[in-house]
């Protein structure tokens, strides 16, 4: 049985700084990448942006630390970690690990598009500056049947052979290598396209808000890109922190590692949109933006397709940070609980998980006329269930379990190790998670389901 190192004890991060590459590696994502820029982009620019940093403050950061603190106060996985404050409260951390399910299940399924990209770039197939042509590319890409499964599946296993190695040597292990990494190339980046002719428009885009675009769904799709963003709302914080030791220092991560996302976002904005500007592409271009419109400009750009490969290497790196963190939840739920042995927890999770994204991928092809939502597919619809659903719906009841059924001294004496750290913003957070936290999220929520 396994999550026990050899002495028998729960396995913990070998250092403060593994743990924050860790739980930042779960962070920044295609979330951040993918996801990020084009959500900008259709909602308005920087009217978007502010949204989010303002859901960002209000409930980013309490709601990290109240994951955090949990973990490590319970030393348990999500479900665990809400059952041994309250019988009746487990099924949070069930909507929690089914979120993980859903999510990682279409996750791996944009992951296998990036590996096959990378291919693409590396055989010179991408070099081609005709936006229609690799519309046409990767409409075949995703449309199709065995290509995408086999990338889908290709991600998987490297998902889980990360896995495998357990925490410090799977989880902590692969972020101080894929995380750094992702930062220098990100940086280089963001560096290369603000540099361009006629980039100013796009960093103007990023960040002047036009706030006509502001309205209750934008609002609703900003909480829940902070929620998935984070990797907050179901558990993964939770999980996370239970393998801390109980000297960490949780009030200092619980910022960094926010700081650390949204810093990424934010350069993935600037690495993408100003780009996309400079070569009068449209800003508004969907989830296309990294695989159509971005090749695109890379192709015009001298020595582009250098930095295509670290684009997509980039990009290959942060979704590997995360997927091995949303697979983690649902493996530490099955050892903890079914005290299965961890090996085979890993491989048989992946396994369903992988079967599950089959039909995410078949339906933007095959599939496509397939709807269970209205007017969304499979994969349109784990998106919009963990996303828009779930993960609120996790946030707003991991508020109330932890601000009013275990209780804000509780945990302000969890998180303050006994009180021997400072955690100067307590009453604050307190004050945050018991009303603002699921005032907010409440009626954001409530709102937008009324329609
Ligand atoms: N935070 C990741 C991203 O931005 O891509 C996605 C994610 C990972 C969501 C882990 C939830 C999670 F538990
Ligand atoms: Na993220």
């Amino acid at each position: 049985m396994a999550n026990l190192n050899n002495s028998g004890e729960r396995e913990q991060w070998g250092s403060k700084i593994g743990f924050i590459l860790a739980a930042a590696g779960s962070a920044v994502g295609l979330g951040n990448l993918w996801k990020f820029p084009y959500m900008a982009g259709k909602n308005g620019g920087g009217a978007f942006v502010l949204v989010y940093f303002i859901i960002l403050f209000l409930v980013g950061f309490t709601l990290m630390l109240a994951e955090i603190v949990l973990g490590r106060y319970t030393q348990l996985n999500a479900i665990g970690a809400y059952r041994k404050i309250g019988k009746k409260w487990a099924f949070v951390g069930a909507l929690g690990v089914l979120a993980g399910f859903l999510i990682l299940s279409f996750y791996s399924v944009v992951g296998g598009w990036v590996i096959a990209y990378l291919v693409k770039t590396l055989t010179g197939a991408l070099n081609v500056t005709d936006a229609e042509v690799l519309g046409n590319m990767f409409g075949k890409l995703i449309s199709g049947t065995t290509e995408p499964i086999f990338y889908h599946a290709l991600f998987m296993v490297a998902t889980f052979l990360i896995v495998l190695g357990g925490i410090g040597g799977g989880i902590e292990k692969s972020s101080k290598i894929l995380m750094p990494g992702l930062f220098v190339m990100i940086i280089v980046l963001a560096i290369r396209s603000m540099t361009l002719p006629g980039a100013v428009e796009g960093i103007k885009y990023l960040l002047v808000p036009d706030f006509s675009k502001i309205n209750i769904d934008v609002v609703l799709d900003a909480l829940g890109q902070v929620f998935f963003s984070l990797s907050l709302g179901m558990g993964c914080m939770i999980t996370y922190g239970s393998y801390l030791s109980k000297d960490s220092n949780i009030p200092e991560s619980a910022v960094t590692i926010p700081l650390i996302d949204t810093g990424v976002a934010l350069l993935a904005g600037l690495a993408v949109l100003p780009a996309v500007f400079a070569f009068g592409f449209e800003p508004s271009a969907g989830p296309g933006l990294i695989f159509i419109t971005f090749p695109a400009v890379f192709a015009q750009m001298p020595f582009g397709t250098l930095f295509e490969i670290m684009f997509f290497i980039l990009v290959l790196f942060a979704a590997l940070s995360s997927s091995i963190s949303l697979l983690e939840v649902c493996v530490a739920y099955v050892v903890d609980e079914w005290k299965m042995n961890r090996k085979v927890a890993t491989v048989s999770l992946a396994f369903v998980i992988f079967l599950l994204g089959i039909p995410a991928s078949l339906s933007f092809g095959p599939w496509a006329h397939i709807t269970l939502l209205p007017g969304k597919g499979f994969f349109d619809t784990f998106d919009f269930i963990s996303s828009n659903i779930l993960l609120p719906l996790g946030g707003l009841l991991l508020c109330i379990v932890v601000g009013w059924i275990w209780g804000t001294d509780n945990a302000i004496k969890e998180a303050t190790n006994e009180g021997q750290l400072e955690f100067k913003f307590a009453p604050f957070w307190a004050f945050l998670v018991k009303y603002v936290g699921p005032v907010a999220i409440g009626i954001v929520f409530i709102r937008s389901l009324l329609g």
